[in-house]
């Protein structure tokens, strides 16, 4: 399988022709990568500008929200109907940073199905706040995840993607160590595998997030055994996120 690498540039860059810049530089080099698939979730207003009507494969351009809503008296709202119709493949939902500002489980869940059934791919982040000593996290984990899922018709499983984002290592200095990525990866599947099946969990691709860059994004895939990473800052990095998807595509 493919690597994955989903870049979240958040509410970055500020202005078209920089996000333009980026765009560029990340489409000409995930053209010359051979085993990794990349994409962009810019914010909604540089989406236009980011697909390539001509070439929408070699890079995929993705959304950082969406509502649950399909249409309708909900203004500054953008239903999934609407960025699929743009070409938008891939949409982040449940990220720490929109579940601090009011999204629950349940609004997360509502999301998600309105990603899917409309044929995109669903990016659902979870990750726990902090740790503790006895394991209480992991529960917390558990729930976060499978409340996340509710609803989500069986069918629809291929097209999530799971990133786990332990929200300490979000924005931070340091990323989780890759030991522990490799632990929390076998949970977050055995949890899907729970809430879908066996087979499902198989195929799921699990992302790490929080804190990767060129230096350890290589070693978070290989130790951590993930199918690939959601990155933030590094993303809108040029000179780093280059870095980053060559070190990604020679793994071997
Ligand atoms: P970071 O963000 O890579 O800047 O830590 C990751 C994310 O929030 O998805």
């Amino acid at each position: 399988m493919k690597k994955l690498v989903i870049g979240n540039w958040k509410m970055n860059p500020a202005t078209l022709d920089d996000a333009k810049k980026i765009i560029k530089k990340t489409r000409s080099i995930a053209s010359k990568l051979n085993h990794t698939d990349v994409v962009a979730c810019p914010p909604f207003v540089y989406i236009q500008s980011a697909i390539s009507k001509r070439d929408p494969n070699t890079l995929k351009v993705g959304a950082q929200f969406v509502s649950y809503e399909d249409g309708g008296p909900h203004t500054g709202e953008v239903s999934a109907t609407m960025l699929r119709d743009m070409g938008v493949k891939y949409v982040i939902a449940g990220h720490s940073e929109e579940r601090a500002r009011g999204d629950t489980d349940d609004m997360v869940a509502r999301r998600v199905k309105a990603i899917v059934e409309s044929g995109m791919n669903a990016v659902l982040c979870v990750g726990e706040k902090a740790r503790d000593e006895g394991g209480v996290y992991l529960e917390t984990l558990k729930d976060q995840i499978k409340n996340s899922l509710a609803n989500i018709p069986q069918s629809c499983a291929k097209n999530i993607v799971l990133a786990y984002e332990p929200i300490w290592a979000i924005g931070a200095k340091e990323a989780m160590i890759p030991d522990q990525v490799y632990e929390m990866s076998l949970f977050v599947k055995k949890v899907f595998s729970d809430v879908f099946n066996q087979d499902q969990a198989m195929k799921v691709a699990v992302l790490y997030g929080g804190s990767v860059n060129f230096r350890n994004a290589a070693e978070i895939i290989k130790t951590g055994q993930v199918d690939g990473l959601l990155v933030g800052r590094e993303s809108v990095n040029m000179p780093g996120f280059v870095e980053l998807l060559k070190a990604v595509d020679s793994i071997t």
